[in-house]
């Protein structure tokens, strides 16, 4: 093995914590294309950041216009995918900041993947929504081209997506406002992220 990793000379994390006054933890949301992961990301981050909290938001989307610009959605490719993220998740949450992934993470083997790799940092938020729901509220337009055959593997359609077994939070976006949602979610990882708290 010719790789050294030097971990030892770096700043630790709770350097870096006690810098930014809170503590890092990764809360990841999944879900259907269009269940509402990024809208309810984008809120909660809008309202940390007032609160003064160091926040950053790892989307599946924007993601793959880059560093996962040569994935697909294959069962392969999605492992790939979910693997890197939760990578540059792990050097975020090492660093003491709040990172908020959106990505439909389908199946269990992606998440139990993010749960390897993140351990006790990862807080699992399902952002449930019915595929009917999904497909009425149709944002990207994807779900009509699915309908007409025109992408592979999607998400709900060919593509398998596996109801989470024991999510830390279930949010229901069909019963529920965003503002609701949004709410719930910062109240339930207040404690995770307030530095000094048992
Ligand atoms: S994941 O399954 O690997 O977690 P990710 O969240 O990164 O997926 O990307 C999903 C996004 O890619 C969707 O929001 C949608 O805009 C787009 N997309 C393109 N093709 C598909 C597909 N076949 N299935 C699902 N989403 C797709």
């Amino acid at each position: 093995m010719n790789i050294h990793p030097e971990f030892h000379r770096f700043l630790h994390r709770h350097d870096k914590e006690n810098l930014l006054d809170q503590r890092g933890l990764v809360i990841w949301l999944y879900g259907l294309s269009g269940s509402g992961k990024s809208t309810i990301a984008n809120a909660a981050e809008r309202v940390l950041h007032q609160q003064g909290r160091f926040t950053t938001i790892l989307d599946g989307d924007n993601l793959r216009t880059g560093l996962n610009a040569n994935l697909g959605f294959t069962d392969e490719d999605r492992l790939e995918n979910i693997r890197r993220i939760s990578e540059v998740a792990k050097v975020f949450v090492s660093q003491g900041v709040i990172t908020f992934v959106s990505a439909i993470t389908p199946r269990g083997e992606l998440r139990d993947l993010a749960r390897g790799l993140l351990g006790g940092d990862l807080f699992e938020v399902y952002v449930k929504a019915s595929f009917e729901a999904c497909e009425q509220r149709d944002v990207k337009g994807l779900y009509a081209k699915a309908a007409r055959g025109e992408i592979a593997h999607f998400t709900g359609k060919d593509g398998s997506f596996e109801a989470p077994q024991n999510p830390d939070l279930v949010l229901d976006t069909e019963n529920s406002s965003i503002e609701e949602n949004a709410i719930e979610l910062l109240e339930s990882i207040r404690t995770r992220i307030t530095l000094n708290h048992p």
